[in-house]
């Protein structure tokens, strides 16, 4: 087999890559390790920026995301009692974002492309990477059993935090950064409306917590818990007495059967340069945020832009200057959200030792915020997105 790009993985970067180079008339080849029901029902992200919005619509992928996405102008900060409404879209022009499921994001990327006749590989094994320092990189893998190859002119490294591309890089050629944070997130995702309209996050003394949702009917609630923690410990009701205490005052948390329950660990990392030779990564394989700022998918979405826009460039005029730069332009936005999402991790979480002096800081950060409009302005501007930069 030979096609243009090689894409390892099925993820949001993967596909979406995937359907920008269809539109520019360049061919690819997605290849995926897990089956098309696991990556169509992985629970993940569900908070979409304005920009990855407006680019899902732009490409013809947005029609089911604008009917059935919920679109947010504001959210809500508590602390030390009080809560306090951001107005992200007064704040930012009429920026907003919109509530629709990373699942979602998937299966009406996986439709747009098996329609177009795209090719995706699910369930493969044995993924390596070859002769990416070469003019004729190649990936082989299992499928079904049998050894299998792709020749290409470039891969596209989409497989996530876990996935070979990084690995397969050598040794002192890439500089890994990473920070890891001392706790982690339990989520549920009940059959239970929204205890409110808008995003919930809550700095406890308790703990962090955070009201979310997928749709008017089903709620996504988080409780952070040690690092460590053993799913085992929790069963439902002790998960909704948390929430309950965390939430604090207001509308009562409505309660309803838990459908999914898992742990998340946190971290920051990066990789630097995002690139090497013929092999670009894009999306959790070049990097990870902590979730708190709802940052990993648009950052994600962000990369594949700039990588589809750039390959186009290769190939349209034969110049690979944009795929130079691709790891330059990329990781200007991959650090200012790193430092957005660590600076919000860092202001709502409770950490182990119960440090007060830290505390005290919080809520002075805290309450600077939301009582300054240029304070507010800079937190609302980043947390419905930054602008694309070329
Ligand atoms: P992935 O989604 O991880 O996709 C990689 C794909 O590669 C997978 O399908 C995997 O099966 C496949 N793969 C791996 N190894 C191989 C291999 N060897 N061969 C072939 N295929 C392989 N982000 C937000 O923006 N907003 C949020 O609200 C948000 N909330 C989150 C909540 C949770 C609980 C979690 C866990 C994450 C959240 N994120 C959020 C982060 C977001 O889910 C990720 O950043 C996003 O999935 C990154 O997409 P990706 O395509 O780069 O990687
Ligand atoms: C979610 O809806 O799952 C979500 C929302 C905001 C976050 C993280 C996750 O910061």
């Amino acid at each position: 087999m030979r096609t243009q790009v090689a894409i390892i993985g099925a993820g949001p970067a993967g596909l979406l890559l995937a359907h920008l180079l269809h539109l520019r008339g360049i061919e690819s080849v997605v290849l995926e390790s897990q089956s098309r029901k696991h990556v169509e029902e992985r629970i993940r992200a569900g908070v979409l920026e304005q920009g990855t919005v407006d680019l899902l619509v732009e490409s013809g992928v947005g029609e089911r995301l604008r009917r059935e996405g919920l679109t947010h102008h504001g959210l809500e900060l508590r602390f030390g009692r009080r809560a306090h409404r951001i107005d992200l879209s007064g704040l930012t022009g009429g920026r907003a974002l919109t509530v629709y499921a990373q699942q979602e994001v998937v299966k009406d990327l996986i439709q747009a492309r098996l329609a177009a006749g795209g090719t995706i590989l699910f369930e493969i094994s044995d993924v390596e990477v070859r002769g990416v320092g070469t003019n004729a990189p190649r990936v082989v893998f299992r499928k079904d059993g049998a050894a299998d190859a792709i020749a290409c002119d470039f891969i596209a490294g989409c497989d996530g935090f876990h996935g070979v591309s990084r690995a397969s890089v050598p040794r002192g050629a890439l500089t890994a950064h990473e920070q890891d944070y001392p706790f982690a997130w339990l989520g549920i995702l009940a059959d239970a409306p929204p205890v409110s309209p808008e995003l919930i996050y809550c700095q406890h003394e308790l703990g962090f917590a955070l009201f979310t949702m997928r749709t008017t009917r089903l709620s996504r609630l988080y409780l952070q818990c040690a690092p460590d923690e053993d799913i085992a410990n929790w069963p439902d009701d002790r998960i909704w007495e948390k929430l309950r205490a965390r939430l604090g005052g207001g509308a009562p948390l409505p309660e309803g059967p838990v459908l999914q329950k898992g742990i998340t660990g946190m971290r920051s990392f990066v990789v630097e340069p995002m690139q090497h030779g013929r092999l670009f990564l894009a999306g959790d394989a070049a990097h990870i945020v902590p979730p708190t700022g709802a940052k990993g998918l648009n950052l994600a979405v962000a990369d594949v832009r700039v990588l589809a826009q750039a390959f186009a460039a290769h190939y349209e005029s034969g110049s690979s200057a944009a795929l130079d730069r691709y790891s330059e332009t990329c990781l200007r936005r991959v650090w200012r959200v790193q430092r957005f999402s660590w600076w919000m991790t860092a202001l709502l979480h409770r950490f182990p030792g119960g440090d007060a002096m830290r505390q005290r800081l919080q809520h002075a950060e805290l309450d600077y915020l939301v009582g300054s409009r240029a304070a507010m302005t800079a937190f609302a501007e980043n947390y419905v997105g930054l602008p694309f930069e070329d």
